[in-house]
């Protein structure tokens, strides 16, 4: 019978946009066996109904809890994290760690003039949770908020860079390029592979701050204080397995590209609704 500590960590994401988050945790964690589930059939998130949102979510991370007996899940999405986070922390039998807090602590001290900015989808920038987080983290520090509509569409295609992308980002970014803001915090997983783009029109001065990192480091500090971190003698190295809703054979050839070798393969995941 495997220890309790080899029980895999779940996360889920509309699609490829976790996949940065899962990046960071490979890297911080490498011997953590790991379940990602990325809802493919049903993305973008962003412009859906937060009713639409909380479902898939609920549907996802019981999943997990269920099919895969996780010992922790990773919201590795904001959208689904600024809708449903705590009622998942509430309801869940193993912790719940989102993306929002870790990312708000992050770009509150990248910033020297207390001026930041947070991107996201619609649906985050709607939910209003950022203003909330920055605000616990530091009350001094002033937001500017923004949605960026199409920038996970283009992520999802493997746009990243191009003119396309260039002129629909130097639209978008107006409203934080123009707040004199000096950190930016990407506040959707998918944001990290667009930035390039996002940092040549917000220009050297602007911090980049992506919630990847900080957030393996939150994972790491629970897994620690509830005595759930697989032992480091663990002879084998963690197993990842990544599954879609969608078509798998594209999530496994692009997934492999933003992640790397590990994700060598995907597997189907069934949704229960539209
Ligand atoms: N990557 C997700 C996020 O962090 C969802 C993007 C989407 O599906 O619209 O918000």
């Amino acid at each position: 019978m495997p220890a309790e500590t080899d029980r895999p960590i779940g996360m889920f994401d509309s699609g490829f946009g976790g996949l940065t988050v899962a990046r960071a945790l490979i890297d911080l964690l490498p011997n953590e066996n790991l379940v990602y589930i990325g809802d493919t059939a049903r993305y973008p998130y962003g412009p859906k109904s937060a009713t639409d949102v909380r479902r898939f979510a609920i549907e996802l991370a019981n999943s997990l809890v269920h099919d895969f007996k996780v010992k922790m899940i990773v919201v590795a999405c904001n959208t689904a994290a600024s809708v449903v986070l705590h009622e998942l922390q509430a309801t869940l039998s193993v912790p719940v760690i989102g993306v929002v807090d870790p990312g708000a602590q992050a770009v509150v001290r990248a910033s020297k003039n207390k001026k930041v900015g947070v991107i996201g989808t619609a649906g985050t920038i709607a939910s209003r949770a950022y203003e909330g987080a920055v605000a616990k983290a530091s009350p001094q520090v002033i937001l500017t908020a923004t949605p960026c509509p199409g920038f996970v569409e283009f992520v999802e295609r493997n746009e990243t860079t191009g003119v396309a992308v260039t002129q629909l980002a130097e639209k978008l970014l107006a409203p934080v390029r123009d707040a004199g803001i000096d950190a930016l915090l990407l506040g959707c997983t998918h944001y990290p592979y667009l930035s390039e783009v996002i940092s040549q029109i917000m220009g050297p001065d602007v911090v980049l701050v992506n919630s990847a990192d900080e957030t393996a480091l939150v994972v790491q500090e629970a897994l620690l204080k509830t005595n759930m971190a697989r032992s480091l003698s663990s002879s084998s190295k963690g197993e990842h397995e990544f599954y879609s809703s969608g078509d798998v054979q594209h999530f496994a050839e692009l997934g492999r590209r933003f992640l790397g070798p590990e994700l060598s393969a995907a597997k189907y995941w069934q949704t229960k609704s539209n």
